[in-house]
């Protein structure tokens, strides 16, 4: 195993704990200082561990929510197949509470929901090791799907390649193997472009420090610094001076719900980003897995955004509260790019243009 892989290994978001008996997941609250894994078994656990952002990333919150379920309709101790149905129902419908944005989370629910709906003729038993099957094919065909993603996303890279020269490539937030069950989607092309043979300094990453919560400074830079990847870090307001000195060649961002004509959201800040790189003639791509296009989402005034607590802002990373007592304070997790300012939207299934709509029907949507 090389040394990328074994990182992997370590830092794997979600996995099985001891015995199937519960979801073990890898703290992301305390990276990078503290690796630590901890495993949850019961649903208010599972639930405010996406809540709190201890496993985050549109694609990791659906594998937790698929093992959470497997883990949990275990612990339904009924023959009966109405009743375990209406109580799988209920914590189906409690875990959907947690974060409104990432549709994968609602993907994946509904996904292993019709595992059970569609079980009325097998025991409940049945049903329930059907239920560990589903959440483990979610896990791995997300494998897949980031690799492909990556394989498109090199593509680009070559082509952007200098002799001499490092590809510059710009990140937001953490879209990263953290973030999903293994290459991640923005950071999939280069982990690929490392498999290819590439050499962490053919690349020069910059990753955002993604206020306010810091998963690009905490999280990105962690991966990519440990893969080998030359990486800097700036804050989010300093994009423009990189890219005005010409040190970016192309931005590479994930999403969490992409509508049916495109519009992508994703962290707050990568609308601001994605205006930018229009402005300096950047191309700026999203990375998104299909389970991330929301085709009953006809645009961007559909998709809910995330309102956070405003300590994010006033308290969390301070030694003391930053802000005046009694300060009125806006927190939306996400915004909503418009599909006008996107180069393409990378997909496992392809590489998708305006217009999106028929781009996404193409690719079996
Ligand atoms: O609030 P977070 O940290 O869950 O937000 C994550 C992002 O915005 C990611 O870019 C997105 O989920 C894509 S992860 C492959």
């Amino acid at each position: 195993m090389n040394k990328v892989e074994e990182f992997f290994e370590r830092v794997i978001s979600v996995k099985w704990g001891p015995q199937k008996e519960s979801v073990d997941i890898i703290d992301q609250t305390l990276l990078p200082g503290t690796i630590k894994r901890i495993q949850l078994q019961d649903k208010e656990g599972i639930w405010e561990a996406i809540k709190s952002l201890r496993v985050r990333g549109a694609p990791a919150i659906g594998v937790m929510a698929a093992y959470g379920m497997a883990v949990l309709a275990k612990e339904i101790k009924t023959d009966n197949y109405e009743e375990f149905l209406a109580r799988y129902k209920e914590v189906t419908d409690y875990l959907a509470t947690s974060r409104p944005t990432a549709v994968n989370l609602f993907w994946a629910l509904n996904r292993m929901l019709r595992i059970v709906k569609e079980g009325g003729h097998l025991s409940v038993s049945k049903i329930q090791d059907l239920l560990f099957l589903e959440a483990e094919a979610i896990r791995e065909e997300d494998v897949m799907i980031s690799r492909n993603i990556g394989e498109i996303g090199f593509e680009l890279l070559k082509n952007l390649k200098k002799e001499g020269q490092p590809v510059g490539i710009l990140t937001h937030c953490n879209a990263g193997t953290l973030a999903t069950a293994k290459y991640g989607t923005a950071t999939a092309p280069m982990y690929i472009a490392l498999e290819k043979g590439w050499a962490g300094e053919d690349m020069h990453v910059y990753c955002d420090e993604t206020r306010p919560l810091l998963q690009g400074i905490r999280l990105t830079s962690f991966e990519l610094g440990n893969a080998g990847i030359q990486t800097t870090v700036q804050c989010d307001n300093m994009a423009s001076v990189l890219m005005e000195q010409g040190k970016v060649d192309i931005v590479f961002v994930g999403c969490d719900r992409v509508a049916r004509n495109g519009d992508a959201a994703n962290k707050i800040g990568t609308n601001t980003l994605a205006i930018l790189a229009r402005h300096y003639g950047i191309p700026f791509y999203i990375c998104a897995p299909t389970s991330t296009i929301d085709m009953a989402a006809a645009d961007k005034t559909e998709i809910p955004i995330e309102i956070r607590d405003p300590k994010e802002i006033t308290e969390t990373w301070y030694c003391e509260r930053m802000a005046p007592p009694g300060v009125d304070v806006f927190n939306p997790a996400f915004d909503v790019t418009d599909h006008a300012l996107l180069t393409g939207i990378i997909t496992e299934k392809g590489m998708c243009h305006a217009p999106y709509d028929e781009a996404f029907e193409a690719i079996g949507l």
